[in-house]
C-alpha cells in the first residue's frame, strides 16, 4: 500500500508540472485529491490494514497528499504568473499614439461681439445693466414719451403677450428701469435680446441691442459725438468715417442716427451701402427732459445722452456678413469661423 501511494504520488507531480492551463490543474486537483479521486479511494482501504501498520501508512499518505497540494499550489502561482504576462503583452497600450481630441465648444459669434462691444464701453468707465424681456408696456413706450395712440408706436412692430404687456421692442426700457432705481450719475450699458415683427436679410424677429445711457451734470452733444466716436474707431479702426445724422426719436432730443463708412467699398458706393458710402449702425440723441419726468429727475439740474445699437448689424459690417438669418441656423460651418 505505502508503494502504491507513492507511486500515485510521483504520478500526480508529474502531472501537475506538465498541466498547460488552470483548467488543466482544477482537473488533476479533482482527480487526485476529490472526494472521488485517486488518493481517496486508495485510503479507504486503509480500513483493512493490520492497526500495527496503518500509522506508518497513515504519515506516508500525508506526505503524499502535502506534496500534491504544494504542486499544485507551485503550479497554479506559475500557470498564473504566465498568464498574466500574456494577458498584459495582448493588451499593451501605446502611449506613443496621438490622442483623440474632444470637440470643445464655443462661445456663439454674437456672445463675442456683445463682450468686445461691452468691453470697449467698459474702458470708457460704463457699467452693465440689465432688464426684463417680457415687459410692461408703460417702460417699453409710455416712460419713454411714446403715449398710446402716438404714430411713434408703429415705428416697431410690436408683439402683444397680454394687455399692458410686450416683449420688449428695444432695449430703452433699460434706461427708465436704471433711472428708476438709482440718482444720477448713471453710466450704464445694457444688452440683450428685442422683438420685432420684421423678417428679412437684415431684420429678424429676434435680434440683440445694446443701450448706452449717460446722466450727469454739464452734459452736452460733444459728448455723445466724442463716446460713439471713439467706440467706431475702436472697434472699425482708427480710419474709419462716421457721420451724425439728423433723426428723430420720440425719447431724444435732438436726435441722430450714426453711420459709418461702409466697410465694403470704403465710401465709394456699392450694392450694400446702395451706392451712398454710409451704413447705419445706431440711434441715439441727448435724454427728452419729458423722459426725466418719469423718473423723478430734475431736467435743471442733469443732462444726459442715450443711444442703442443692433449687435447683429454692427457684426455684419465688421465680418462682411450679408444675411442675418446666419447667426441663427446654427450651420456649424458658420459659427466655426469665429471659434
Ligand atoms: C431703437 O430701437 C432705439 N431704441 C435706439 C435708440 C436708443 C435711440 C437710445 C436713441 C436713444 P431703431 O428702431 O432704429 O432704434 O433700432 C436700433 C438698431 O437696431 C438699428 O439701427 C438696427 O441696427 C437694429 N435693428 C432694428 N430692427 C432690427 C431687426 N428687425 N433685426 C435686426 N436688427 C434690427
Ligand atoms: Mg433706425
Amino acid at each position: 500500500m505505502i508503494d502504491r501511494l507513492q507511486a500515485i504520488g510521483a504520478q500526480a507531480v508529474e502531472e501537475i508540472r506538465a498541466a498547460g492551463d488552470t483548467a488543466a490543474l482544477e482537473a488533476l486537483r479533482v482527480r487526485y485529491l476529490g472526494r472521488k479521486g485517486e488518493l481517496t479511494a486508495c485510503l479507504k482501504g486503509m480500513g483493512r490494514l493490520d492497526p500495527a501498520e496503518r500509522p506508518r501508512v497513515g504519515k506516508v499518505a500525508n506526505e503524499v497528499k502535502a506534496a500534491i497540494e504544494a504542486a499544485l499550489a507551485e503550479r497554479r502561482e506559475a500557470l498564473r504568473a504566465a498568464e498574466l504576462e500574456r494577458r498584459l503583452a495582448g493588451e499593451a497600450v501605446d502611449v506613443t499614439l496621438p490622442g483623440r481630441r474632444g470637440h470643445g465648444g464655443g462661445l456663439h459669434p454674437l456672445t463675442l461681439v456683445v463682450r468686445e462691444l461691452l468691453d470697449i464701453f467698459g474702458q470708457m468707465g460704463f457699467s452693465v445693466a440689465e432688464g426684463p424681456e417680457v415687459e410692461l408696456e408703460y417702460y417699453n413706450f409710455e416712460a419713454l414719451n411714446i403715449p398710446q395712440d402716438h404714430p411713434a408706436r408703429d415705428m416697431q412692430d410690436t408683439f402683444f403677450v397680454a394687455p399692458g404687456v410686450v416683449l420688449r421692442t428695444h432695449t430703452s426700457p433699460v434706461q427708465i428701469r436704471t433711472m428708476e432705481a438709482q440718482k444720477p450719475p448713471v453710466k450704464i450699458v445694457a444688452p440683450g435680446k428685442v422683438y420685432r415683427c420684421d423678417s428679412d436679410v437684415t431684420h429678424s424677429p429676434m435680434f440683440h441691442q445694446i443701450e448706452g445711457l449717460l446722466v450727469d451734470r454739464d452734459v452736452t452733444f460733444a459728448d455723445l459725438k466724442g463716446v460713439l466716436t471713439e467706440f467706431v474707431h475702436r472697434y472699425y479702426g482708427p480710419d474709419t468715417g462716421v457721420r451724425f445724422r439728423p433723426s428723430f426719436f420720440p425719447f431724444t432730443e435732438p436726435s441722430a442716427e450714426v453711420d459709418i463708412q461702409c466697410v465694403l467699398c470704403r465710401g465709394s458706393g456699392c450694392r450694400v451701402c446702395s451706392g451712398t458710402g454710409w451704413l447705419e449702425i445706431l440711434g441715439s440723441g441727448m435724454v427728452d427732459p419729458a423722459v426725466y419726468g418719469f423718473v423723478d429727475y430734475d431736467p435743471e439740474e442733469v443732462q444726459g445722452f442715450a443711444f442703442g445699437m443692433g449687435v447683429e448689424r454692427i457684426a455684419m459690417l465688421k465680418y462682411g456678413i450679408d444675411d442675418i438669418r446666419l447667426f441663427f441656423e446654427n450651420d456649424l460651418r458658420f459659427l466655426r469661423h469665429f471659434g
